[in-house]
């Protein structure tokens, strides 16, 4: 059984983290896979999502250990091999029955010529351990961080870039928004250790994790998954009642979902580019019992989409670099490029320019990034006010945390909310 799902995760990361570079997304690989038992998936992500957070210092050991490099059509067994190691190094599994079980996925992979080698190389890497190897390694190295991506994180933060490369490693916690308070206690009396958060009255910490869709109270919409510092955003807005909401990138609606909870009488429209990703917002609004207009469109466009009925608040939560989360999509430091980071730039400010004037005079817009890069962040605002002197920075001051020129940035923290970013900013009335 085990074996199979070894197997399968070497197919899957092979769609992930192709030789030619580009690959899927973790979540839409795993989304694809077939129906498994708790254990199996349980194993499948372990190895999944251990090879991409741990993919450099995995692939750099391995490296140093070989003659000869092995050929870009042995990638399948490549990948077994990093697996492999990342099992010996990252899980409790015992070590006999790791390095005994490899050598059989790469003869499934039909590469028996690998049989040896994976054996040989496992039973090496079981004398050491990952501590020992990382000691003398520089920080993108041992931190598994892509070059151009630590260079930035060291240059935008040069005090706290290393505690922001380990955090990146780390298993992200489980995190909820509790709609309905009364549901902490059956999480209790379920067995499970619930601590609340510090920054979001709703927000609480779940140990140990287990399917959400097991939680008591899940499917009547008491509970949803969702990260502390997300939850800060939605708290900023505020409307008369009865007013006009725009949730300007929904999808898959986890500020939607909040948004309507906090105002059941306002006219809530959740607007994404994308018309699956905006699939989720319905079925979130669905379990949570509550509604909202989705609306298929590009915020940049709203010729396309806008009714011209003003609006009294706007969440933007625009697509971004989404480095505040990378233990939660550690994939994402192998799909991106140092280059994406100007073109998001380019396409917040645009959407940011194009929003604006839907805002109603003495209205809100709050910009908010799962970014912890400063020109996705405090830079964009400034730049933004710079532009438009109808626009003033009105962030709450008890919203800041580390010191930016502009809004709140969150950086991310071991157990606690992740890398985040968000600004109000408030029209001239
Ligand atoms: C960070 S996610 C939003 C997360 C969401 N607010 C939540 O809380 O669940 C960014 C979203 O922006 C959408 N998006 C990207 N470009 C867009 C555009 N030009 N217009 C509208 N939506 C866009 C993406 O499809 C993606 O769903």
């Amino acid at each position: 059984m085990a074996d199979n799902v070894r197997l399968l995760a070497v197919r899957s990361l092979m769609k992930v983290l192709p030789a030619d570079g580009g690959g899927k997304s973790l979540r839409e690989v795993l989304a694809e896979q077939p129906v498994l038992l708790a254990a199996e998936r349980g194993l499948l992500a372990d190895l999944l999502f251990g090879v991409c957070r741990h993919y450099r210092l995995l692939d750099h050991w391995l490296g140093q250990q070989m003659d000869k490099p092995l050929k870009s059509s042995a990638r399948a067994v490549r990948l077994a091999l990093l697996c492999g190691l990342h099992e010996l190094w990252f899980s409790e599994r015992p070590q006999h029955a790791v390095v005994n079980a490899w050598p059989d996925v790469c003869r499934a992979l039909n590469a028996p010529w690998a049989a040896g080698l994976c054996n040989a190389l496992l039973r090496k890497a079981s004398k050491v351990n990952a501590e020992q190897i990382s000691r003398h390694l520089d920080v993108p190295l041992r931190c598994s961080l892509p070059d151009w991506l630590w260079q930035r994180f060291d240059q935008a933060w040069p005090e706290q870039a290393n505690d922001i490369a380990e955090a990146a490693l780390l298993p992200p916690p489980f995190t909820l928004r509790l709609s309905d308070p009364s549901i902490e206690a059956a999480l209790i009396e379920d067995g499970l250790e619930v601590r609340r958060g510090q920054l979001s009255p709703q927000a609480a910490y779940l140990s140990p994790p287990r399917p959400v869709q097991m939680l008591p109270g899940f499917k009547d919409g008491a509970l949803s998954v969702q990260d502390e510092a997300a939850q800060l955003p939605a708290l900023l807005i505020e409307v008369p009642a009865g007013g006009r909401i725009l949730d300007a990138c929904a999808a898959p609606g986890g500020k939607t979902g909040q948004l309507a909870e906090y105002f059941p009488d306002a006219e809530l429209l959740a607007l994404d580019i994308d018309a699956k990703r905006l699939k989720r917002v319905r079925d979130n609004l669905d379990r949570l019992r509550r509604n909202a207009t989705l609306v298929v469109g590009d915020a940049a466009e709203p010729g396309n989409w806008w009714d011209r009925q003003l609006f009294d608040a706007v969440l933007l939560d625009a697509p971004c670099s989404a480095t505040g989360i990378l233990r939660r999509q550690p994939d994402l430091k192998w799909h991106r490029r140092d280059s994406d980071i100007a073109t998001l730039c380019g396409l917040q400010a645009r959407i940011l320019d194009a929003i604006w004037p839907l805002v109603r005079p003495g209205g809100m817009l709050v910009y908010a990034t799962c970014s912890i890069l400063p020109e996705e962040n405090a830079g964009q605002v400034q730049a933004f006010l710079a532009r438009h002197g109808d626009a003033r920075e009105d962030t709450p001051v008890e919203a800041r945390s580390v010191i930016t020129s502009h809004g709140c940035q969150l950086l991310p923290v071991a157990d606690g909310p992740d890398g985040f970013f968000f600004a109000r900013l408030r029209k001239a009335g």
